[in-house]
């Protein structure tokens, strides 16, 4: 068996910047509130015309991650594309990513885990690098929230935390004897799948059903969010599968350098580091500035903090994400 590395990380955000007092001006929400239950500040959206899309955010990442591998689109084997916001219901974003980088006919495989999407691509990517089947992967997530949220008072509790953006990275076969993606663990449980999910358009809710009854108050193409009751699932697994993960590779938390966990919202951060007595500047987050980017947070926040010189080589890092579903799961790299 082969092992795998991250070989390259890119990021890429939208410029254009809204704060809680631009949603204030829409909805019934106010910079105290959006601040003191998530910690977020502002978000990015796409706006309308300038030129982005999530597979185009996410090709824009790709670029930047293929550079730092020194790599070229001609090197990458396969393609794993996160999303749960694609630029058409059908084909996915792997494709397009595909056709906008001028690849070969290489594979592209899109996963549809929500929040998990990057973890879970990653191990996707960890296991084709494994069984040497393939060299160099390319991982992307990436998500256009902003197209499909509702920016009225009713939808506020969603709508406030989601942003928009991509990251990707490359995994490739670890040529060292020692370190890189020492292993990965995913979990699932879909008798809470309602908690937090967007029932159309899909075969279950056909738009011409939805036109038919344009119902303005029960409206299934919005996103449905049970906050606490995912708040408290995930304050619960992320602890779980951060020590499943650490476990296995017989590491307690005070072995970690960094740990990277989904940008759900800051208080569940926070919570999970207190748990796990993990020192400040051992935990990176970017929610702050970007809000939840689902399957795009984890990439991103790993390429900022690559960027800021906080993950050297030897470093312990640790990935993790909750999100619908549900799913979670984690990832251990020694970089
Ligand atoms: C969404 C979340 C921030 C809501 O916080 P909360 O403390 O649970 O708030 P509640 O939903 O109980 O709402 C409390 C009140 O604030 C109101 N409210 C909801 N959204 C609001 C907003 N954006 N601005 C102002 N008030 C808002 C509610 O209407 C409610 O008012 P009421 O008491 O008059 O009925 C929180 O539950 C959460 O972060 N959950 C996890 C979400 C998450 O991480 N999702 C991603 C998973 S990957």
């Amino acid at each position: 068996m082969y092992s795998s590395k991250i070989s390259g990380v890119g990021h890429y955000v939208p410029e254009n910047v809204v704060t809680n007092d631009d949603l204030s001006k829409v909805m019934d929400t106010n910079d105290a509130w959006i601040q003191e239950r998530t910690g977020i500040k502002e978000r990015r959206h796409i706006k309308k015309g300038d030129g982005n899309s999530t597979s185009i955010m996410g090709v824009k990442a790709s670029k930047i991650a293929l550079e730092r591998a020194g790599l070229t689109p001609d090197d990458i084997d396969m393609i794993v594309f996160a999303t749960l916001s694609p630029d058409m219901y059908f084909p996915g974003g792997g494709v397009q990513v595909q056709e906008m980088m001028g690849m070969r006919t290489i594979p592209a495989l899109d996963v549809r885990n929500q929040c998990s999407g990057f973890v879970y691509s990653v191990s996707v990517a960890d296991q084709f690098i494994k069984t040497g089947m393939y060299k160099h992967v390319l991982v992307i997530g990436s998500e256009n929230h902003s197209g499909g949220l509702d920016f009225t008072t009713r939808g506020r509790g969603v709508s406030v935390i989601f942003g928009d953006g991509a990251g990707a990275v490359v995994v490739s076969r670890n040529e060292r004897e020692k370190g890189g993606i020492l292993s990965t663990h995913l979990h699932s449980e879909g008798k809470h799948k309602d908690e937090l999910a967007l029932q159309g358009p899909a075969t279950q809710h056909w738009v011409p059903e939805i036109i038919a009854a344009n119902d303005q108050e029960n409206i299934p193409y919005y996103p449905h969010m049970n906050g606490q009751f995912v708040f408290k699932h995930a304050v619960v697994r992320f602890s779980e599968v951060i020590k499943e993960g650490l476990e296995a590779n017989g590491l307690t938390t005070a072995d970690i350098d960094l740990f990277i966990p989904h940008q759900a919202n800051l208080r569940i951060s926070q919570y999970i580091q207190h748990k796990m007595k993990v020192a400040d500047e051992k935990v990176f987050n970017n929610i702050q500035k970007y809000g939840n980017t689902t399957a795009a947070s984890i990439p991103i926040a790993l390429s900022e903090a690559w960027e800021q010189g906080k993950i050297k080589d030897g470093d312990l890092v640790v990935l993790a994400a909750f999100g619908s579903g549900f799913t979670w799961g984690s990832v251990v790299i020694r970089w």
